[in-house]
C-alpha cells in the first residue's frame, strides 16, 4: 500500500495491515514530564488518524548530557511512557544521542483493518467536517516561551495537547468515517487542503464555528504568532479565500501550526451529527461541526 499522508501502511495479510510512523521535536514547554506526555500523545495521534490501534512504541530521544541533569530526561520518558501505557501501547526499546538540544518523540507501530484504513483522500462532496480539539496552541506556545502566559494557560494548553486523540479516532470509525487527518504543523488550513487535494474537492469552512482557545485571540492580536505561521500563510494562501468579514486574528489562529491537535474528520451530516453527540459525551470538547466538502474548485479552501 502506497505511504499516506499521516503515516507509513504496509498490509501484511487480508485483514491486517500496519501502520508505521515517527515524531519528535523540541520542547513547547518548560515541564519535562508535560513535555514527555505531549509528545508521546503528538507521535500516537498519525495512527489515530488513519483510524488505527497503536501497538508498539520506540523511544527516540536527543539529550545534551552535558548541560542538562539526567533526571530531566527520566522525567520526559515518564511522560511519555504514561502516555503510551494510557493509548494501550507497549515500549519496546529506543535509541538516544548526544546533542546540544532536547528533543524527544516516538516511531509508533499501530494496526487496523486494510478496509477500515481512512485516509486524507476520500472526502466527498456534501460531507461535513468536524474539529476535535481548539485552535491556538502553536500562538499560546510562542506566548510562553515570551514568558507572557499564566499558569492556568500553560495548564490549560498542556492538557490539550497531552489528550489523546483514541476516543475521537474509535467513534469516528463506529459512526463511519470517509476522510480524516489530525491537525500539526501545518494548521487547520494546510492540513484541510491536503486533505481537498487529495479528495479533489473543495472545503469551506465557517470560521465562526472554529472552536480556539480564547487566550490565542488577545496573544495574536498582540503579535505572538510563531514562524510557522506566517510560512503557513505564504505557502497556502493562493489556495485560500477569506471573505473579507474574516478578521485577521481569525485567519492568523487558522494557519496557526498545532502541536498534537485534533482530528479533521469528514463523514457524511447525519454521521457528522451523531459523531459530535458521541464526542461530547466522551467529554471530547469543544468538538464541533466547522465546514462542509464541496464538489470544487478541488484543492482549494473557502472560509466565511
Ligand atoms: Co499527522
Ligand atoms: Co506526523
Ligand atoms: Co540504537
Amino acid at each position: 500500500m502506497a505511504s499516506l499522508d499521516d503515516a507509513g501502511v504496509y498490509q501484511l495479510t487480508d485483514d491486517l495491515a500496519i501502520i508505521q510512523t515517527i515524531d519528535f521535536f523540541t520542547p513547547m514547554v518548560d515541564d519535562p514530564y508535560t513535555f514527555g506526555q505531549i509528545a508521546a500523545a503528538n507521535a500516537l495521534s498519525d495512527v489515530y488518524a488513519m483510524g488505527g490501534k497503536p501497538l508498539t512504541a520506540m523511544n527516540v530521544v536527543c539529550f545534551p548530557v552535558k548541560s542538562l541533569d539526567i533526571s530531566v530526561l527520566k522525567d520526559v520518558l515518564r511522560g511519555g511512557l504514561d502516555k503510551m501505557r494510557e493509548a494501550g501501547a507497549i515500549l519496546i526499546g529506543g535509541h538516544s544521542v548526544d546533542d546540544p538540544e532536547l528533543k524527544y518523540g516516538l516511531s509508533v507501530m499501530g494496526v487496523v483493518h486494510p478496509k477500515r484504513l481512512v485516509t486524507n483522500a476520500e472526502a466527498k462532496a456534501g460531507d461535513k467536517l468536524v474539529l476535535t480539539k481548539p485552535l491556538g496552541t502553536g500562538i499560546i506556545c510562542t506566548a510562553i516561551k515570551a514568558g507572557v502566559a499564566d499558569k492556568e494557560t500553560i495548564a490549560k494548553v498542556s492538557d490539550y495537547m497531552a489528550a489523546l486523540n483514541d476516543k475521537a479516532s474509535e467513534l469516528m470509525q463506529e459512526v463511519g468515517v470517509h476522510a480524516c487527518t489530525d491537525i500539526t504543523g501545518f494548521g487547520l488550513i494546510g492540513h484541510a487542503w491536503q486533505m481537498s487535494d487529495n479528495s479533489r474537492v473543495g472545503i469551506e469552512f465557517n470560521s465562526a464555528s472554529v472552536p480556539f482557545l480564547p487566550e490565542a485571540e488577545e496573544f495574536a492580536k498582540t503579535g505572538f504568532c510563531p514562524g510557522g505561521l506566517h510560512r503557513n500563510r505564504e505557502f497556502y494562501s493562493k489556495n485560500v479565500e477569506f471573505v473579507e468579514q474574516v478578521p485577521e486574528y481569525v485567519q492568523d489562529i487558522l494557519f496557526d501550526p498545532q502541536t498534537s491537535g485534533g482530528l479533521l474528520i469528514s463523514l457524511t451530516p447525519e454521521a457528522a451529527q451523531l459523531l459530535l453527540d458521541k464526542l461530547l459525551k466522551a467529554k471530547v470538547r469543544p468538538a464541533a461541526i466547522v465546514g462542509e466538502v464541496v464538489s470544487g474548485p478541488a484543492g482549494k479552501i473557502l472560509v466565511k
